[in-house]
Formats: C-alpha cells, sequence, structure tokens
C-alpha cells in the first residue's frame, strides 16, 4: 500500500448536496490513485446517507463520538450509531477538540475512554496526538509520551494493532506548510520507542500518520521522509479540485 490518507472534512460542506459533490469527486480519486487506501471522515450528519449503497474501494470515519453506552447525552453520537452508519474508523482526540479557541477542551482521560469505547463497538480509533505550541526545550516529546500513555491505557496488547495514531501538533494544522519530514521521522522513531515501551515488539508495528496543512505539494516528500504509513488532510480533503491532485501526487509519486 502506498499511503492511507483520512480525508477530515471538519465542519463543511454546508450543504448535503455540496457532500454529494465532493464524495463523487473523491470517488473519482480514490478509484485513479492505485495503492492509496481513503478513508473519509465527514460531518457525522451526512455519514449515512453518503454511505448508503456504496460498494466502492473508500471506507469512513466519523470525526467524534461519544464514549457513553447509556443514552442521556443530548446532542452527542455514540459509537454504535457510528458503526450503525457505516463507519470503520473514528478520530479520537484531534487537536481542534483538545484545544478549542474557546477553551476547556478534551482531556486525555476523555480521550482514553473513546479509545475504548471505540474498540469495544467494533470500530478503529485514529488516536490524534500532538503538542499545542514548540518552545525549543523538547517538551513536547514528553507532553506526547503522556497523552500516548492515557490514551492507550485501556487497549490491550491483543487490541493494539487495531489502533492507529496520528501526529498532529496545534501548530501545524490550518498552516501554509505542514512541519519538516525529518522532524517528523525523528517524532514516528519517538512515538514508537514511548509505545514499544508498554507493549513490547509489538509496538514497532504501530501505524503512524502525520496530519497539519498538507496538499499535493508536500505529501510526497512528508510520505517518503516522515516515517509514516500516511497523512490526516483537512483543507486539501475538502475541496473536489484539491483532493483530486492529492491523491494523483501520491499515487504517481
Ligand atoms: P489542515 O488540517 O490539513 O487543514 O491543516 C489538518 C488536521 O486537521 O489535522
Amino acid at each position: 500500500m502506498k499511503a492511507l490518507i483520512v480525508a477530515n472534512w471538519k465542519m463543511q460542506p454546508a450543504t448535503f448536496r455540496e457532500a454529494r459533490a465532493l464524495f463523487d469527486a473523491t470517488k473519482k480519486a480514490a478509484d485513479a490513485a492505485r495503492g492509496v487506501q481513503v478513508i473519509v471522515a465527514p460531518p457525522a450528519i451526512f455519514l449515512r446517507e453518503l454511505s448508503k449503497g456504496y460498494r466502492g474501494r473508500i471506507t469512513f470515519a466519523v470525526q467524534n463520538a461519544h464514549s457513553a453506552t447509556d443514552t442521556a447525552h443530548t446532542g452527542e453520537i455514540s459509537f454504535a450509531q457510528a458503526r450503525d452508519a457505516r463507519a470503520t474508523y473514528a478520530l479520537v482526540g484531534h487537536a481542534e477538540r483538545r484545544h478549542p479557541p474557546t477553551g476547556g477542551g478534551e482531556i486525555d482521560e476523555e480521550v482514553r475512554k473513546k479509545v475504548a469505547a471505540a474498540l469495544a463497538a467494533d470500530i478503529i480509533p485514529i488516536l490524534c496526538v500532538g503538542e499545542v505550541e514548540r518552545t525549543g526545550s523538547g517538551e513536547h516529546f514528553n507532553f506526547v509520551k503522556e497523552q500516548l500513555r492515557v490514551g492507550l491505557k485501556d487497549v490491550s496488547p491483543s487490541n493494539l494493532k487495531r489502533v492507529i495514531i496520528t501526529y498532529e501538533p496545534l501548530w501545524t494544522i490550518g498552516q501554509p506548510r505542514p512541519m519538516d519530514a525529518r522532524e517528523m521521522h525523528e517524532m514516528a522513531i519517538f512515538i514508537r520507542k514511548s509505545i514499544v515501551e508498554s507493549y513490547g515488539q509489538a509496538g514497532m508495528d504501530i501505524k503512524i500518520l502525520y496530519g497539519g496543512s498538507i496538499n499535493e505539494a508536500t505529501a510526497p516528500d512528508m510520505l517518503k521522509n516522515g516515517d509514516v504509513k500516511g497523512l490526516l488532510v483537512g483543507r486539501a480533503s475538502a475541496d473536489g479540485s484539491h483532493v483530486t491532485r492529492l491523491l494523483a501526487s501520491i499515487a504517481n509519486a
């Protein structure tokens, strides 16, 4: 496989009509991009309608779900509901949920519960980690290690292969450029080492993705030099012509 691409549409588009058009463009691009596995994470309200009757190569994710299995959570959706709408993956702990501009985001313990709840509902969690900013002190390594420690706390060794890690530090999201691929390589080694400390050699096989300002110009370099199995893409996945160029750039690399 050339790469795993997670198309995180975030809170767009505004209408189902546009969502259908974006999905049609993504389907076409995914069909042409041999070896690239595409996961589309639309807003949950569009998921069932997009996945209905679809039999192609794309698989689906939700961008978030609630960890609880009881029902008193107005406005939330459960992992079981996500599964029923044909999500096979879920983003868990995306940086924009951990650190919303209004403050008071998801804490590590909540992320931990969501990882466990996803696995219990037969959904593959894509656990997102990453620091808010870099200071040059190296402190971000401890920060990421702690997010991994807590986030994976309830994951048994036999379930580890069902978890995907995405490193997407907040400071690289929504920027003109992604982080340097060699720095990502360093971080990927660190993430693997941290997981090996708790899980032994099985940690070496963990799938690691990178997220933050990736587009068709930067995707091939990150995949070649970043030591990652794939990419989580925001803006460049939510526009039909961008996603077409992005998937082609990876398939042709
Ligand atoms: P972006 O978003 O590609 O628009 O920077 C990335 C992300 O949400 O991780």
